[in-house]
């Protein structure tokens, strides 16, 4: 199986976009595609400046920024996004039913050599790629946020997922420059099984006024040396993608440490979904 050049990520929003930014930036030819067409838009100006503010840190000339944004290209319509992509990785809400529609959608019109990859955090894999003829070709790459910061890569291997796809995305991960680990498809993998029973004990010690939740935060990040406490990372995550993750998580593996406390399911119904509203756990300026 040959190496992979291009890429298709579809979906726009946190994930989506900070993908095919580090993509771009990995000398990778990228397109961008989302069902919306003003979160395309809102994806691709995010990129652009997120390449801007991070010239300095990777020592890129105006010239070289440029030529990496060239490398980036968006499309409004799925089937050309993929049809002649070496890779696709879908960044699409949370949601079993939509993820399998769209695999279902992406695997008629691209590439049959092509591997399609799910930044799912938490669902399952192999029920991804039933939905698709050859399921062989279908992996996890779970990506964190912001993925220009962020390096860790957990591959997500279904029972279906072949070695040759394992190898191409590894090879893709490699040069992206990413930290890997790799784990056996189950819900939550290793990272959000981890991270999400830290973030909902940190609501629940909010929920019964126990700390604020600048204290909570500020218990792990000096107390721990967490680069950052849970319920800031949860405002960073999204609260509503938090929630989908407890949900699936309290469903499939049971156990009340995955139940979401209300003040999350109360937060998310008003709104309140973190640094993409303006306000979560803490307030986010513009
Ligand atoms: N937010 C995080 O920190 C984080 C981290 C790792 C993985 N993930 C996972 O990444 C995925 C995306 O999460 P996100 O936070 O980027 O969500 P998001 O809500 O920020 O973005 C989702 C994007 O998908 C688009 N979309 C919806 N339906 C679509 C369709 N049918 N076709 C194309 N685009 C469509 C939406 O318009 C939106 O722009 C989820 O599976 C989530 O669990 C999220």
């Amino acid at each position: 199986m040959s190496d992979v050049h291009n890429i298709a990520v579809i979906g726009a929003g946190t994930m989506g976009a900070g993908i095919a930014q580090v993509a771009a930036l990995s000398f990778f030819d990228v397109v961008l595609f989302d069902s919306d067409t003003a979160a395309l838009d809102k994806g691709k100006a995010r990129i652009i400046e997120g390449m801007q503010k991070g010239a300095v840190k990777l020592q890129m000339s105006g010239a070289d920024v440029a030529i990496a944004q060239a490398r980036l290209t968006t499309n409004d319509k799925l089937a050309d996004a993929v049809k002649d992509r070496d890779l696709v990785i879908e960044a699409v809400p949370e949601d079993l039913a939509l993820k399998r529609r769209l695999f279902t959608e992406i695997a008629k019109a691209a590439p049959e050599t092509s591997v399609l990859a799910t930044n799912t955090s938490s669902l399952s894999v192999a029920a991804i790629a039933e939905a698709v003829a050859d399921p062989s070709r279908v992996i996890g790459m779970h990506f964190f946020n912001p993925p220009f910061i962020m390096k860790l890569l957990e591959i997500v291997r279904a029972p279906q997922t072949s070695d040759a796809t394992y190898e191409r995305a590894r090879k893709v991960g490699e040069r992206m420059g990413r930290e890997m680990i790799v784990v056996r498809d189950s819900p939550g993998f290793a990272t959000s099984r981890l991270g999400v029973v830290l973030a909902l004990e940190a609501m629940r010690i909010l929920e019964a006024g126990v700390a604020s939740a600048e204290d909570i935060d500020k218990a792990m990040e000096h107390g721990y040396k967490h680069q950052m406490g849970p319920l800031r990372t949860t405002d960073l995550v999204g609260l509503d993608v938090r929630l989908a993750i407890a949900q699936h998580l309290h469903t499939t593996l049971g156990g009340d440490q995955y139940r979401p406390p209300q003040i999350l399911e109360r937060l998310v119904k008003e709104g309140k979904l973190g640094k993409k509203s303006g306000q979560g756990f803490f307030r986010w300026e513009k």
